[in-house]
């Protein structure tokens, strides 16, 4: 289960990804835009502010999710789907999917699909964390393989779903697209307002959240979130109030049907932002 308040307690840091990655979109006046994993949808609302004239869609498999997103005002209509199962739309001009993709497997298969579905023209664009060997999650795989957490904890870490931008550029090159790909290291300084170290805090909102549906709200999680901490306040220290916290990124935006041997190079121009 999705909690928004927690996913929500680092937004300035979650929404930057975002902005960076919707620069590299040149659309003039798209028909449809859907946010795929829109989560509480606050991101999806500023595609309809810089779109007025596109019919803005986000959608996303978190019931409590869609109830936060539709508590926002603004004519983006809002949906719980499963994003493996949606496929373009003839007029869906726009695709973004901004940190989702990390937590659907195999999704190079999928993006095959939207790529060679959406119209010529199209542009699809993407986030997808890349920190999979980042400390926190070394610390987090460390935790979990030992005794008392192996059994009910190791098994629901994740291997790294996540490619470079070469290999999405290829896998998008390959579909008949252009591509642009690249990859970010945000250093975040995150303040420390209270007893709980920050990157503990972020990783709550996302990454934990499948072990603490395994372990409950008792005494077995704050054990194990206690036996975590130590191991984040050793890799991330303070530094005058706040935590430096490197988070890698990877980005692409593609357009559909613009590349080699492309279907309609007039539904092509404009193709750098
Ligand atoms: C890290 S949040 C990102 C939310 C939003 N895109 C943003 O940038 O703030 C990931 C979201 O993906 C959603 N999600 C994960 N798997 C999904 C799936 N198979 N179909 C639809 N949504 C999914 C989760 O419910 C969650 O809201």
């Amino acid at each position: 289960m999705w909690d928004p308040a927690l996913y929500q307690r680092y937004s300035d840091e979650r929404s930057r990804p975002f902005v960076d990655l919707l620069a590299r979109v040149g659309a003039d006046d798209p028909r449809g835009v859907v946010d795929l994993g829109c989560g509480p949808g606050t991101q999806t609302a500023t595609l309809a502010v810089r779109w007025p004239r596109a019919r803005v869609t986000g959608l996303d498999s978190s019931a409590e999710m869609i109830d936060r997103a539709r508590g926002l005002d603004g004519p983006v209509e809002f949906a719980v789907a499963d994003v493996r199962d949606w496929r373009p739309g003839p007029d869906t001009d726009v695709l973004v999917a901004n940190a989702l993709l990390q937590w659907v497997p195999g999704h190079d298969r999928l993006l095959r699909a939207w790529a060679t579905g959406l119209p010529a023209g199209a542009w699809l664009a993407v986030q997808v964390p890349g920190n999979f060997s980042a400390p926190s999650h070394r610390a987090l795989h460390e935790v979990a393989g030992r005794p008392r957490w192996r059994e009910r904890v190791a098994a629901l870490l994740r291997a790294d779903p996540v490619a470079d931008p070469g290999g999405y550029a290829a896998l998008l090159t390959d579909a008949g697209c252009t591509v642009d790909a690249w990859e970010t290291t945000y250093l975040h300084l995150l303040p420390v307002t209270g007893p709980d170290h920050p990157v503990l805090a972020w990783m709550e909102g996302t990454a934990l959240r499948p072990v603490r549906a395994a372990l409950g709200d008792g005494p077995d999680w704050r054990d194990f979130r206690r036996e975590l901490a130590g191991e984040l306040a050793t890799a991330y220290p303070v530094r005058s109030g706040s935590v430096p916290f490197p988070f890698r990124r990877v980005f692409f935006v593609a357009r559909a049907g613009c590349g080699v041997g492309g279907v309609s190079p007039e539904s092509c121009e404009n193709v750098t932002p």
